[in-house]
C-alpha cells in the first residue's frame, strides 16, 4: 500500500513537472546568489540547537559553515520544521537539508542525498522509574516488551524515522507495532515532556539526541539498545549534481582530514571551541 503510494505520488510529481505546475524542472545552485541557504531543524541533541546566545550550533551547522566558507558563499541557516525540509529543497527555497536526516529508500526516490556522514541509531527514552526494560539488552528484548504492551501511546517527532520505526514502513523495513499508538509531535523535546506529564509511555528518538535530551531533563532515562541502523546524510532537490558532487568532496575531505573528527569532538567530548552562526527566519 505505501509501495503505491509513494508510486502515485511519483507520478502526480512527475506529471506536474511537465506541466509546469511546481517549482521543479531547473536545479539551481545557489537558489539564491552568493548565499548557501541551509533548512535545518532544532532541538535535534548536538547535530542543531540554539546556544543561549540566540545562535545556531551544531555538528550540521558546523559543517555547513565550512562547507559554504570553501564554496565562497555567504551561510544562510533556516530553524524550519522537520518535514518541511524536504518540500523546501524541492521547491527551490532552500540548497540542502542539514538535519540529522537519516537516508531511507522512499525518500531516495523523490530527493538526492550526499553520501552519509554519520551512522545513528533509533532510542527509547522512557521514565526513570519504568522497570520494563530492566536487564534487556538485544533488539529482540527490547522489541519483545513493547509489543505485549497494551493501551500504551509512543511519542516520536513528525515526518522522522522514529515514527516509522512505531507506525511501521515498508520501504525501510519496519512492521511497526499494531498494539502501539504512534503519536507525532513537533520535536523529541515536546514528546518527551507529554511523556513527563503521563500522557505517553515512551519516546522513540535518535540515539544522539536522545542522550542530549536524557542529560537535560530529570526523570527520565534511555534504554541502551539500538533499535534500528542508520545513516545520516545531506539532502538536495533531485538532479542537484553540482551541490551533490561539491557536498560529497567536502564530506571525503572533512573525513579524511580530521576536521569532522575535530567537530565531533567539540559537541560530544566538549573539546575546542564552537562555532555558531545567526538564525534566519
Ligand atoms: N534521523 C531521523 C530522520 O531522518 C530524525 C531526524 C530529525 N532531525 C532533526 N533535526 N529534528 O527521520
Amino acid at each position: 500500500m505505501k509501495k503505491l503510494l509513494t508510486i502515485l505520488v511519483t507520478a502526480i510529481l512527475a506529471v506536474t513537472c511537465v506541466f509546469g505546475l511546481t517549482a521543479c524542472g531547473e536545479v539551481k545552485y545557489p537558489v539564491e546568489d552568493g548565499k548557501l541557504t541551509v533548512v535545518t531543524n532544532c532541538p535535534f541533541g548536538n547535530y542543531e540547537y540554539i546556544g543561549e546566545d540566540g545562535k545556531i550550533y551544531g555538528i550540521d551547522i558546523e559543517i555547513a559553515g565550512l562547507f559554504a566558507a570553501e564554496q565562497g558563499l555567504e551561510l544562510v541557516v533556516k530553524n524550519i520544521d522537520f518535514d518541511a525540509i524536504f518540500t523546501s529543497v524541492d521547491t527551490g527555497k532552500a540548497d540542502v537539508g542539514m538535519a540529522g536526516i537519516t537516508i531511507t529508500e522512499s525518500r531516495s526516490q523523490v530527493y538526492d542525498f550526499t553520501d552519509t556522514y554519520c551512522k545513528a541509531s533509533q532510542k527509547l527514552i522512557v521514565l526513570e522509574s519504568n522497570a520494563d526494560f530492566n536487564g534487556k539488552t538485544t533488539v529482540q528484548e527490547v522489541e519483545t516488551v513493547l509489543g505485549a504492551l497494551t493501551d500504551k501511546k509512543i511519542g516520536y517527532q513528525i515526518g522522522t524515522t522514529g515514527g516509522m520505526y512505531i507506525n511501521g514502513d515498508e520501504d525501510f523495513g519496519f512492521a511497526g507495532f499494531s498494539n502501539i499508538e504512534g503519536k507525532g509531535y513537533d520535536t523529541a523535546v515536546t514528546a518527551v515532556q507529554d511523556m513527563k506529564n503521563g500522557n505517553i509511555y515512551g519516546v522513540v528518538v535518535d540515539e544522539g539526541p536522545a542522550a542530549t535530551i536524557a542529560a537535560n531533563v530529570d526523570g527520565i532515562k534511555v534504554v541502551d539498545v539500538k533499535l534500528t541502523d542508520e545513516d545520516y546524510a545531506f539532502v538536495m532537490k533531485k538532479g542537484n549534481e553540482k551541490l551533490q558532487s561539491a557536498l560529497n568532496t567536502f564530506i571525503a575531505k572533512i573525513k579524511g582530514d580530521g576536521t569532522y573528527a575535530a567537530i565531533e569532538a567539540k559537541y560530544y567530548q566538549g573539546v575546542g571551541e564552537k562555532v555558531g552562526y545567526t538564525v534566519s527566519i
